[in-house]
């Protein structure tokens, strides 16, 4: 089955409304119409407005949040509700993080609420899951990857998961240079489906899109792309430069039109 590329930027806490207002300016004239991949950017919350400007009238473009309350409103300060996001134009919601489950103590029951109201909201989750070193060299990464997306997708159902974008992101990957070679994305990938077609079925399984994160860059696009199971990126670091970006997209785009 063929999967229509999915690139995302995860910007991170980076890009001001008015640095978010430079990048997109630009970003958006690159294309003319729809590409044969889907594009998305995360802003920070506060600058998703902003990018709301320039993506509304972008038909290539796509927006997305980076995080998400699980509650409908409420007494939460500093929280930021579903509702609040489809109102603002968001598509898509990245969770479950690597740095939000680390750094922010999120675990896989939190995240899961998160992804039945992201999904309840109509908002297409980006949900992201990946081991850490230490795991890898302890040869627990099939454990860990298994638990992450069991708990994460609790009373998920097969329709919703339909709408749900998998990020595959080694945490000893991240921001660090250091990216996992085709080989070892591809297996990690092909893992992930097979415990989705565990419990969806193949043909659900075979229908999600499986993005890698961790150090993509315009150098190892292509050929982390032309795995079989490796269907896109979510982006950090070469996100925050339109043209470096724009270099990871033509990677997507050059893969979906050869595989069409
Ligand atoms: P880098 O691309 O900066 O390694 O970040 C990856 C990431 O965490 C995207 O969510």
């Amino acid at each position: 089955m063929s999967r229509t590329p999915i690139i995302a930027a995860n910007w991170k806490m980076n890009q001001t409304p008015s640095e978010t207002a430079t990048f997109l300016e630009k970003f958006v004239g690159f294309f003319d119409g729809k590409t044969a991949v889907d594009i998305v950017i995360a802003p920070p919350f506060v600058s998703i407005p902003k990018a709301s400007e320039f993506i509304g009238q972008s038909e290539a473009v796509d927006l997305s949040a980076q995080n998400m309350s699980p509650e409908p409103s409420g007494a939460f300060t500093g929280e930021i509700s579903a509702a609040m996001l489809n109102e603002l134009g968001c598509d898509y919601v990245i969770l479950g993080h690597s740095e939000r489950r680390t750094l922010f103590g999120e675990d896989d029951a939190f995240i899961n609420r998160k992804v039945r109201a992201a999904c309840e909201a109509g908002l297409k989750p980006i949900l992201c899951i990946g081991e850490t070193l230490e795991e890898r060299d302890a040869g627990r990464i099939e454990e860990v990857l298994k638990t992450q997306l069991e708990g994460s997708l609790a009373d998920v159902t097969a329709e919703q998961m339909a709408d749900i974008v998998i990020a595959y992101e080694p945490v000893w990957a991240i921001g660090t240079g250091r990216t996992a070679t085709p080989e070892q994305a591809q297996e990690a990938h092909a893992y992930v489906r097979s415990v989705l077609a565990g419990k969806y079925g193949e043909e659900v399984a075979n229908g999600v899109r499986i993005q890698y994160g961790g150090s993509a860059k315009p150098a190892n696009a292509g050929e982390l792309i032309s795995q079989p199971d490796i269907d896109g990126f979510l982006v950090g670091g070469a996100s925050l430069d339109p043209d470096s970006f724009h270099e990871i997209v033509k990677a997507g785009v050059a893969e979906a039109q050869g595989n069409s």
